[in-house]
């Protein structure tokens, strides 16, 4: 399904609502929370919105355990840069998440040391119970993770090449494309798939046209997101500038 809302504002709200929805549900049983958590601009007002529920509604995380999508390669975790930098900035930091919770990534393995590490992250999800819910945006080549386009519906986490309108997308971040790392770790379209639900969201009008074919276009590897279309379980969560291309 999709759902549109006026504005970016109201849509985080309403996800980051949701997410405190199942971290409630879970404590009452006494059990963790699993999830799976993106980076970049979309996801920051949610992040903003989970902060003020835990400061002023007493929302806690301490049974909380999460899966971050991905990290660049390589990646100095101290960067200004790092997912691990952006997620502690947005969330950890703010919250009363255990620090062996948290899950992201490594940017700073080496070479032989990325197959194994991958593996395991498969594992250490599958340890927790699964991811309860993944939240994802989308990039203009129609990732999600850095799943680029030609990543196979199955695909599990794994080290990739990012596309070079993914790079000049973060070019900004990093002062020049050049300085854009040419490969990330991410989870696979096969690990999302595997979450119990999963939320996409989209802003503004650039991501309009990539929105469209995510949601209408037909199923292919050329646009990754597309294969969430076979998903019973996903909803693009959508403010009316993205969604404004939708037929
Ligand atoms: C981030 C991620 C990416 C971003 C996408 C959109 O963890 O996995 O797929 O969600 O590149 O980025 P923004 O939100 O900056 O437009």
């Amino acid at each position: 399904p999709v759902s549109v809302y006026k504005n970016e504002q109201e849509a985080s709200v309403q996800i980051a609502a949701r997410i405190a929805k199942i971290i409630r549900k879970k404590q009452k049983k006494g059990e963790n929370a699993v999830l799976g958590l993106a980076t970049g601009a979309t996801p920051v007002i949610m992040y903003a919105e989970l902060v003020r529920l835990h400061k002023e509604e007493g929302l806690s995380f301490k049974n909380v355990i999460t899966f971050n999508l991905d990290e660049y390669y390589p990646m100095q975790p101290d960067s200004a840069q790092s997912y691990v930098y952006f997620m502690n900035e947005q969330l950890f930091n703010h919250v009363d998440i255990k620090k062996e919770n948290i899950h992201i990534p490594d940017g700073t393995l080496k070479k032989e040391e990325i197959i194994d590490f991958c593996l395991n992250y498969e594992k250490k999800i599958e340890a927790a119970g699964g991811l309860d819910l993944q939240v994802l945006g989308i990039g203009r080549t129609g990732h999600i993770g850095f799943n680029e386009p030609g990543s196979a519906p199955n695909s599990g986490t794994r080290l990739v090449t990012l596309d070079d309108l993914t790079r000049r997308d973060a070019s900004r971040d990093f002062g020049g494309k050049e300085n854009v790392p040419t490969k990330a770790i991410t989870m696979g379209i096969g690990t999302i798939f595997k979450a119990r639900e999963i939320v996409l969201m989209a802003w503004s009008k650039k991501k309009a046209p990539i929105v469209r074919k995510a949601v209408e276009g037909e199923i292919s590897g050329d646009v990754p997101a597309t294969y969430l279309q076979l998903s019973e379980h996903v909803e693009f969560i959508l403010d009316t500038s993205a969604a404004s291309e939708l037929t």
